[in-house]
């Protein structure tokens, strides 16, 4: 997704806008631009390609002189990557420049208004509808023609302004996408996220929809669309700037995947106080748990992979329905939803457009929302009655991770909590699930351990052209996510499928030396799944098993096994995948591909 970087200050803006966009890059983009108020106009310099390009372009931020600017890498929506598509977008008399995250949906109808007036339009974007309305309403007054402008648009969007008639502010404002507020001493900063000015300060405003920012070097002030000023809360950012550098790593995900037992001691440990479960972010009463008829989980992506081992775990545990929907989905179906219906959603940035737009239709219709995420302050987060926060700290590879884990941490702390409450479980059986989610981060810590036997098998593979993973159950839920990560970053066609559905048709696929990587890891179906594998050796495949460290004759059907420690079925899954993300890094590694920004894909979905 597109990023954006604001600064006002004493200091050369330039150079500190380039450095806020090479934290962003990670977020997806192939253009990237700048504009600076140079001391009597704005000074725009921009080109498709990689931010190195614009970098060079301004000899690293040295020819661009002013205090005041605004940046942004683009993420092609409207109009195809290329120079004059790229932001900042600037209006016909150059006295506004403009940076866009979102979609402006009403954009065609304003562009021939505009064209009917007179305006010259240079490219395809919805973005350059903004510049040229700013020209329409401005009379002088910034904020005034700001909240015109926001009467007129429909979409998301996320923006950033320069007027030339104000040399010392420049305004801001969010409708679904993200943009945060960076307040330092003699300076002030807007971005899409907070790794973008980390270097900076730490102390942050989490601005909502339709929330206006006027920021100078020493003031910021918010304002609603009514143009009255508004306080909000200042947050400090506590986690530190490591977080979002490579330390030493090749690539963020293999520091996200190593991270994963801290994140997981992170997520689950403030959580357990004196041998129980402690939600204290869930306001739902036992009496309300006990009166759910039925439960929804809500995502995109990986996040809805992790509502997959949730539809199984939740039921199995709860006796309740549970229904697991993407996200794109479920809005579009008039869902059923009562009033008092708990509906889970999943969202690692809080951002992702689907997701989002499903909480609102959701919560429209009399849902109570509990969203699990990891980024606080995000618009999930502030639409949902309940957070659960995953505190798997800033997450920067596309391909999520220690996210995904820390999810499904979260939702089997939801599983035992509401299973405790509505006394399905016994004091041995609570107390035994609540070790083995303490010792859950030291189990994926010993896999890790053993990377260089995932390494192996992956140069086995690397130049296979379609991979196959199957599972039943709580492995068929993991096969979906370990199919992911191995298409998304290493871009080999792969398909995730119910074990027991193989044999519907697309066994027909298998032939002489087809990989099937096979999860077997749960007991009570392991003979089942190993009939499974059997069919697909008879048809030539090669198979893989991912099983616990006791399941017996495994190496006497398949051709490879990777064993995970034993552990209660319950946790199975935050185990079996840890092979499958290291499979799936090392085979991208090993085709050289961009692991961490791969093509096509952007770390958080801000647009439909
Ligand atoms: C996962 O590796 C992908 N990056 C993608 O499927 C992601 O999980 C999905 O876009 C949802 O993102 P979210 O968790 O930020 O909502």
């Amino acid at each position: 997704m597109c990023g954006i970087v604001g600064y006002v200050g004493s200091k050369q803006a330039c150079p500190i806008l380039l450095e806020g966009l090479s934290k962003l890059e990670y977020r997806g983009y192939d253009s990237a631009g700048i504009a600076v108020y140079d001391g009597n106009k704005i000074d725009v310099k921009k080109a498709r390609g990689r931010l190195r390009v614009l970098s060079d372009m301004v000899d690293g931020g040295q020819n661009v002189k002013g205090v005041m600017g605004i940046g942004h890498t683009r993420w092609a929506t409207h109009g195809e990557p290329s120079d004059v598509n790229s932001h900042p977008h600037v209006s016909s008399s150059g006295r506004f420049a403009v940076v866009h995250n979102g979609i402006i949906e009403n954009y065609l109808p304003l562009k021939k208004r505009l064209m009917e007036k007179g305006f010259q339009f240079v490219s395809e974007t919805d973005t350059e509808v903004i510049a040229h309305l700013f020209e329409y309403y401005y009379k002088g007054d910034l904020l005034e023609a700001m909240t015109k402008v926001l009467h007129r648009v429909e979409g998301s969007y996320a923006l950033g302004v320069l007027c030339s008639d104000y040399p010392d502010s420049f305004v801001a404002v969010r409708k679904a996408s993200p943009m945060i507020v960076g307040v330092g001493r003699g300076e002030n900063f807007i971005a899409s996220d907070v790794t973008a000015i980390l270097n900076h300060t730490r102390n942050v405003y989490y601005l909502e929809d339709d929330e206006i920012v006027m920021l100078s070097a020493d003031s910021v002030k918010i304002y609603n669309t009514d143009r009255e000023e508004i306080k909000k809360e200042i947050f400090r950012v506590n986690w530190d700037v490591s977080s979002a550098e490579k330390g030493g790593y090749e690539h963020f995900m293999m520091k996200e995947i190593e991270e994963q037992p801290k994140a997981l001691r992170d997520t689950i440990s403030p959580r357990i106080k004196d041998g129980k479960i402690v939600l204290d972010e869930v306001s739902l009463t036992a009496k309300d748990i006990a009166s759910l008829r039925k439960i929804y989980i809500v995502a995109c992506g990986s996040a809805y992979h992790v509502g997959v081992v949730g539809k199984y775990t939740i039921e199995r545990m709860c006796r309740i329905p549970v229904e697991v929907e993407v996200a794109s989905e479920f809005r579009y179906h008039d869902p059923l939803i009562s009033e008092g219906d708990l509906v889970i959603v999943i969202s690692q940035s809080g951002e992702t457009a689907d997701t989002l737009a499903a909480l609102k239709e959701a919560k429209s219709r009399g849902a109570r929302i509990l969203s699990i995420v990891n980024v606080v302050g995000s618009a999930i987060a502030n639409a949902s009655d309940d957070v659960i926060y995953t505190w798997a700290g800033p997450e920067i590879a596309v391909a999520t991770t220690k996210a995904y884990s820390t999810q499904l941490a979260v939702i089997y702390l939801i599983a035992v909590y509401m299973a405790e409450k509505l006394g399905k479980l016994t004091d041995e059986q609570y107390k035994n699930l609540i070790s083995e989610l303490s010792a859950l981060p030291d189990k994926v810590a010993e896999i890790l351990k053993n990377k260089e036997e995932i390494q192996y098998l992956a140069s086995q593979f690397f130049s296979c052209k379609s991979i196959f993973f199957i599972g039943r159950n709580i492995d068929y839920a993991v096969s979906l996510e370990g199919s992911l990560k191995l298409k998304e970053i290493s871009y080999i066609h792969s398909e995730a499928y119910a074990a027991g559905e193989l044999k519907h048709g697309t066994i027909s696929l298998i032939e002489e030396g087809t990989l099937v990587v096979a999860l077997a890891t749960g007991s009570a179906l392991y003979d089942k799944t190993i009939s499974n594998v059997k069919e697909v050796k008879a048809r030539g495949a090669v198979v893989m098993a991912v099983t616990a460290a006791s399941r017996e004759h495994t190496e006497d059907v398949c051709d490879y096994v990777i064993r995970i420690p034993d552990a209660d079925e319950l946790v199975l899954p935050s185990l079996s995948v840890v092979p499958l993300q290291l499979f799936g890094y090392y085979v991208a590694s090993l085709k050289g591909c961009d692991i961490d920004k791969p093509r096509n894909l952007a770390k958080s979905v801000t647009v439909e």
